[in-house]
């Protein structure tokens, strides 16, 4: 038997041979279509190359693609485990040429493949062609020899494939196999075609119109080709099956399911079975992809297979979480061909256990719930919509798995009343936001979001991608378009652009379109915690609602973010390592050129300890582990030690992340949606700038990272190379220089001010020193001494007594503007005159207050130095009016 991984690998190699590029998967979420949830065929990743947007060094190529079928157009959901060829994930093999070869060797390549290769009986294959295609028809005559009859013209859309309303198309042949006359049904066309006796296994596409609106407006300027054909159908039919359930990847995951479960995996547990199988497929693979459960958009989609397939697992008695237990065995069947599977395995496994626990909690009384409205009811009838909302609201029953959970017993559901009780939520949950008070100028955005639903953030794995514009806000007010000149804010159904939340400031980079459209983006907030406001300016071109846009998030502005943003959280954990955990972040502000960081600290952090602090972030910087980031229930998260804000709203389930290691438990770990590094080496330097106070009992640290760190560095020796050139001395040598220099300076400035005392006191061997005045019978030394130190005067005035010998001395020292003034009485007038007396009135002059000491010494200052003369005056006058004691 072939297995299923030898047919892939030998249609890749063959196409490989025939001289095509072998193209690896591109991702299930699609990254140039934003119409599409996922990625649903082969040509999907090629959808710009048809249509000549972008070119590729190769003209033909080949592929095994990831596809999922669930949600939005194309969804087989409903139907996956009670047939036998519907799935939600599938890999589509195609091999495809653009503008290389045409019909003829396409069809000779499939049938070489199918026959010679594959060795598949000719008399088992049916080729159809579009009613109108001779050439297909003749090329399969020439080429297969397939009789008339075994070449049916079809004047369906069955076989005319268009990528969508607009773009490339063409008619297109199928192949079909004959599973055998034991099995009912009729070849393509036919009265019973429906039958399952023949299946259609690979479809060839010949590109070679464009339409519009579902019109043909022209032929593509080279004719292409894009085929498809499951794996998993061919893989039945190589290994001699039916069904593709009994193919060797399915039945060794049901095998799995059957022994956890304990139970017989035929009969009525047939579908059962299958629905986990195909639905651990599909959750690993999403998972894997970067997909997360959520209460919106693709999440919710992931999370609808999850929960169907855990109400099966249920349904089989399980007793335990089972989904999780499974994963090893997904990963042993198509780990090889799929690494992102082996690599993405704890997770898909952790996500898949912490559903299914908190599932299960519920499960069993909504279903108490369900059992009890549908008392009564008979095959045909509806369940009430109401009912069906009940369960969705408070029991997260999605409506398809109430809808599956009937489907046994023939009970349907009323899909009108619950959206109706849907609308009705809605309308209550708004009229309670207009009673709480909220903003009048956030009604827009309310509004916004409730018609059409919260953007999709895709910016975790990427800088680009298209969106829709879902909506236009100009002035505060929805608009349909906008031009060039206008500011706007750009609504998307989807977006790489980060919101600012969370202290991490938006995204900027610019939205284009095919319609010439360049709109800036200056700035992205987050209205509501739910919508993406691409705050922009129209450079050029045209907007509108509708329109597909590309956006593209400034990378290397977001890639410093991300530094600095894993850098907040290694800083609030060595922070708590080092001070204590009593340490707890009181806001951030992660910008790209630097981000600061407020925690709650009583006192400035001493040097070592900053650099401790510092050494420790750099230490798990250099040490380069990936950063762990994983969805848990919040209460598993706080258990699990992450670090939350007090104050912030968290969801039931929360984004963690974990940093590093000390012995077996993270470093860090920290609830947080903003983006980060995928391995802490990215960050590549941490230097914090500054600590300061922002509040009683809180510290801010201002901190770089990166480049901007080593800037700093190369700032700083820039400085000291500076100061190393003015001391004419090396770097190495500034600390002793300057040490020296200031002890230089201490020295002189004793000596000058020695100097400046003589030079006061007329000493210094001046001969014309001032002899003393006469004033009131008194006498009288006044001066003034500019720069003198004003501790310098006691001493000073003691001098200048013993010079007046009966009388009074005045100084004032006059610093920086200021002046202190000291007066001092000798003793013998020391019961006539008093210093503190004269020194107030000194003290006035120079426009201050009081003054102090003892009758024959006494001190103040002033602030105005200018009136210093002035002030001796003051005592000059005092003395002249002094009454005559002798
Ligand atoms: N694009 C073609 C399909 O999906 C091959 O059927």
């Amino acid at each position: 038997m072939t297995s299923t991984n030898d047919i892939r690998r030998g249609f890749l190699d063959y196409f490989g041979r025939e001289g095509h590029t072998i193209v690896p998967s591109a991702p299930l979420v699609p990254q140039n279509d934003p119409t599409l949830m996922f990625v649903n065929a082969g040509m999907v990743p090629f959808k710009n190359v048809f249509i000549g947007q972008e070119t590729r060094p190769y003209s033909m190529a080949v592929s095994s693609q990831k596809c999922v079928r669930a949600g939005g157009k194309h969804n087989d959901l409903d139907n996956v485990g009670y047939t036998a060829r519907h799935h939600t994930f599938f890999e589509m093999l195609g091999n495809f040429s653009f503008g290389d070869y045409f019909k003829e060797r396409a069809i000779l390549l499939a049938w070489e493949l199918l026959t010679r290769e594959w060795g598949l009986p000719a008399d088992r294959l049916t080729a159809t062609v579009y009613h109108t295609d001779d050439q297909a028809f003749d090329l399969w005559k020439k080429i297969a020899g397939l009789p008339d009859e075994r070449i049916i013209r079809i004047p369906t859309k069955d076989n005319f494939w268009a990528m969508g309303p607009d773009g490339p198309c063409g008619p297109c042949s199928e192949i079909f196999y004959d599973h055998g006359e034991h099995i009912p049904g009729g070849p393509p066309g036919s009265p019973d075609e429906d039958g399952d006796r023949f299946v259609e296994i690979w479809n060839l596409v010949f590109m070679q119109n464009v339409q519009a609106d579902d019109v043909i407006v022209g032929d593509l300027p080279k004719p292409q080709i894009d085929t498809g054909m499951g794996l998993e159908r061919v893989a039945a039919v190589l290994q001699g099956v039916h069904d593709n359930y009994d193919t060797d990847t399915f039945k060794a995951l049901i095998a799995a399911s059957g022994e956890l479960t304990r139970t017989d995996t035929s009969g009525a547990n047939q579908a059962s079975h299958r629905v986990i199988a195909d639905h651990l497929r599909a959750a690993g693979f999403l998972i894997a992809d970067g997909v997360l459960p959520a209460a919106e958009g693709r999440g919710y989609v992931l999370r609808r297979i999850m929960r169907r397939a855990m109400r099966h697992a249920q349904l089989l008695g399980a007793a335990e979480p089972l989904m999780y237990r499974l994963v090893p065995s997904l990963t042993a069947e198509m780990g090889a061909a799929w690494p992102e599977l082996v690599r993405a395995q704890p997770l898909i496994e952790e996500t898949l256990k912490l559903e299914e626990t908190r599932f299960r909690q519920t499960l069993a009384n909504g279903l108490k719930l369900l059992d009890e409205a549908t008392v009564g009811m008979t095959v045909g009838e509806t369940l009430p919509g109401a009912t069906a909302f009940k369960l969705y609201d408070t029991y997260g029953f999605p409506y398809d798995l109430t809808e599956d959970a009937l489907r046994a017993a023939g009970l349907g559901v009323d899909r009108i009343g619950f959206d109706a009780a849907m609308a009705e939520q809605k309308a209550a949950a708004k009229a309670a936001w207009k009673g709480s008070g909220a903003k009048a100028s956030e009604e827009v955005w309310f509004d916004i979001a409730e018609e059409l639903g919260p953007t999709e953030f895709t910016g975790y794995l990427g800088h680009n991608g298209d969106g829709q514009v879902v909506a236009l806000v100009k002035d505060g007010a929805r608009v349909a378009t906008a031009r060039a000149g206008d500011k706007v804010t750009i609504l998307t159904n989807q977006s790489p652009f980060y919101g600012e939340s969370g202290g991490q400031i938006g995204d900027t980079g610019k939205i284009t379109s095919d319609k010439g459209l360049l709109a800036e983006v200056e700035e992205t907030s987050k209205p509501l915690g739910k919508l993406h406001g691409h705050h922009a300016m129209i450079g050029a071109g045209e907007i509108a609602v509708g329109d597909t846009v590309h956006l593209s998030v400034d990378a290397a502005r977001r890639s410093k973010v991300r530094a600095n943003h894993s850098a907040t959280h290694l800083l609030h954990a060595a922070l708590r390592h080092r001070l204590g955990t009593h340490v707890t972040q009181k806001g951030s502000l992660v910008a790209p050129d630097y981000f600061r960081f407020d925690f709650s600290y009583p006192k400035p952090l001493t040097r070592e300890e900053i650099e401790t602090v510092e050494a420790d972030v750099n230490r798990y910087i250099r040490e380069n582990e990936p950063v762990g980031i994983r969805l848990m229930s919040i209460d598993d998260a706080m258990e699990a030690g992450a670090m939350a804000l007090f104050g912030e709203k968290y969801g039931d389930e929360v984004r963690v992340l974990s940093m590093g290691h000390e012995g077996d438990a993270p470093y860090s770990v920290e609830l947080c949606g903003g983006t980060h590094v995928s391995a802490l080496g990215d960050i590549q330097l941490f230097k914090i700038t500054s600590e300061s106070a922002v509040a009683a009992g809180v510290r801010r640290i201002e901190a770089l990272t990166g480049e901007a760190a080593r800037q700093w560095f190369v700032q700083r020796e820039d400085r000291l190379k500076e100061a190393a050139a003015s001391l004419k001395a090396s770097p190495e040598e500034v600390p002793a220089r300057v040490a020296a220099l200031v002890e230089e300076r201490r020295r002189l400035e004793r000596e000058l001010a020695e100097a400046k005392k003589a030079l006061a006191l007329g000493g210094g061997g001046k001969a014309d020193a001032a002899a003393p005045e006469q004033i009131g019978g008194h006498g009288f030394i006044g001066q003034v001494l500019d720069g003198m130190d004003p501790k310098q005067l006691r001493g000073l005035i003691d001098e200048a007594k013993g010079r007046v010998g009966s009388g009074v001395v005045a100084l004032v020292a006059v610093n920086d503007g200021r002046a202190t003034v000291a007066v001092g009485v000798t003793d013998d007038l020391a019961g006539s005159l008093n210093a503190v007396d004269l020194v107030r009135k000194a003290v006035e002059a120079v426009g201050g207050q009081g003054g102090g000491g003892r009758p024959d010494m006494a001190q103040g200052g002033g602030p105005d130095g200018s009136k210093a003369a002035a002030a001796l005056n003051a005592v000059r006058a005092a003395l002249a009016t002094e009454p005559q004691t002798a």
